[in-house]
């Protein structure tokens, strides 16, 4: 057995591609842990349907995804890379913590306030409520100790770490408390045509996101057309030049150049030279992504072969941690028939 730490995090296969704060938030650091720790990565299908997703592109949302992550160099066979709803354990370790997460704590989620917000509060669904829950058993079926996210989603790891010791204190040691790991320079890109905005997969217009999986020239002609401000100065300032600020930090992630570096060498030139330094560093690390998650692609009985060996693998870690749960809250085993 690996004595590394176990890590676990996922995304949501709500769109047919990734977009690039996903890859900054997320992927890039999930690809550099998951050679010190003992790394799972979920496609997390049943989150998905907590908005409505179109039963016909679902599964192929999933398939893309996961090649995503490949793509960009998640190893499927050192790390453990699966789909949620392959492996059961998942729901039913989620609706035992629901019978511990409080009303009140489920309602001060930011992400369901504002998602809920966005639809309706009345057309939210139970499931968009039930989330974080759900999220929790993610983490806490694998004995999880780090969690590498978005800041976006530290609230929902809160949560967990507060489920993960109530039930612990109720009914027993059963959980290891995880710890949410943010890049703080890059834990939040913005859309690049409403740069106070999260970029979102679920984005009203397309035109501020820009996807992995775009031709290169698209993603090229979105980011020259980012929007900034009249003044002419590169600098790093989130209040006042939050465009400018959101292309410095995608620069700096790609780059892997500190912003204060990049600040330097921008000293005299103007918004066209860094729009296309930027539009030059993405397009080199994404095209031959996108190469390589087409070509995955073209083979979906092995993208399935993949994804069915390493469902086992996590179902090997998930079920006797959902079996010890059971047992700790005092359900009846089922008998085995002989
Ligand atoms: P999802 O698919 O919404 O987001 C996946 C990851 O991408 C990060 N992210 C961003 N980071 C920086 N800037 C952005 N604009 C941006 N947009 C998204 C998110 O923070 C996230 O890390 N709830 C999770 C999925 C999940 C999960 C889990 C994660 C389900 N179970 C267990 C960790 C552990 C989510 O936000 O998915």
């Amino acid at each position: 057995m690996s004595t590394a730490p176990r890590l676990f995090s996922g995304m949501q296969p709500s769109a047919d591609s990734l977009q690039i704060g996903n890859y900054i938030g997320a992927l890039l650091q999930w690809r550099e842990m998951q050679v010190t720790n003992d790394a799972i990565f979920c496609v997390v299908d049943l989150h998905a349907l907590t908005v409505p997703q179109d039963p016909k592109l679902l599964a192929e949302q999933t398939r893309k995804t996961a090649a995503q992550y490949i793509a960009a160099g998640i190893d499927p066979e050192k790390s453990i890379l699966f789909v949620q709803s392959h492996v059961p354990a998942h729901s039913q370790l989620a609706w035992i913590l629901n019978t511990i997460t409080g009303f009140g704590e489920a309602s001060r989620m930011t992400q369901f306030k504002d998602k809920a917000a966005r639809s309706g509060t009345d057309s939210a669904s139970v499931g968009l409520f039930a989330y974080p829950t759900l999220m929790a058993a993610d983490i806490l079926l694998y004995d999880t100790v780090v969690v590498p996210v978005g800041d976006d989603q530290k609230q929902h790891v809160e949560l967990t770490r507060d489920l993960a010791g109530r039930f612990n204190s109720r009914f027993g040691e059963t959980f290891v408390v995880p710890e949410a790991v943010i890049m703080k320079e890059t834990a939040r890109i913005y859309d690049l045509q409403n740069p106070t905005a999260k970029m979102s997969k679920s984005a009203a217009s397309d035109a501020g996101v820009v996807w992995m999986l775009d031709e290169p020239a698209v993603t090229a002609k979105k980011i020259k057309s980012a929007v900034t401000d009249d003044d002419r100065e590169i600098r790093f300032d989130r209040g006042a030049k939050p465009g400018v600020s959101n292309l410095l930090t995608i620069l700096s992630a790609f780059t892997d150049e500190p912003v204060p570096v990049l600040e330097e060498s921008f000293v005299g030139k103007g918004y066209g030279d860094l729009k296309t330094t930027v539009a030059d560093a993405v397009v080199a690390t994404f095209e031959p992504m996108r190469t390589r998650a087409l070509e995955l692609l073209e083979d979906p009985a092995e993208l399935d072969r993949i994804l069915g060996n390493n469902a086992e693998r996590a179902l090997a870690i998930a079920q006797p941690k959902l079996e010890t749960v059971y047992d700790r809250v005092g359900l009846l085993r089922r008998p085995r028939s002989r």
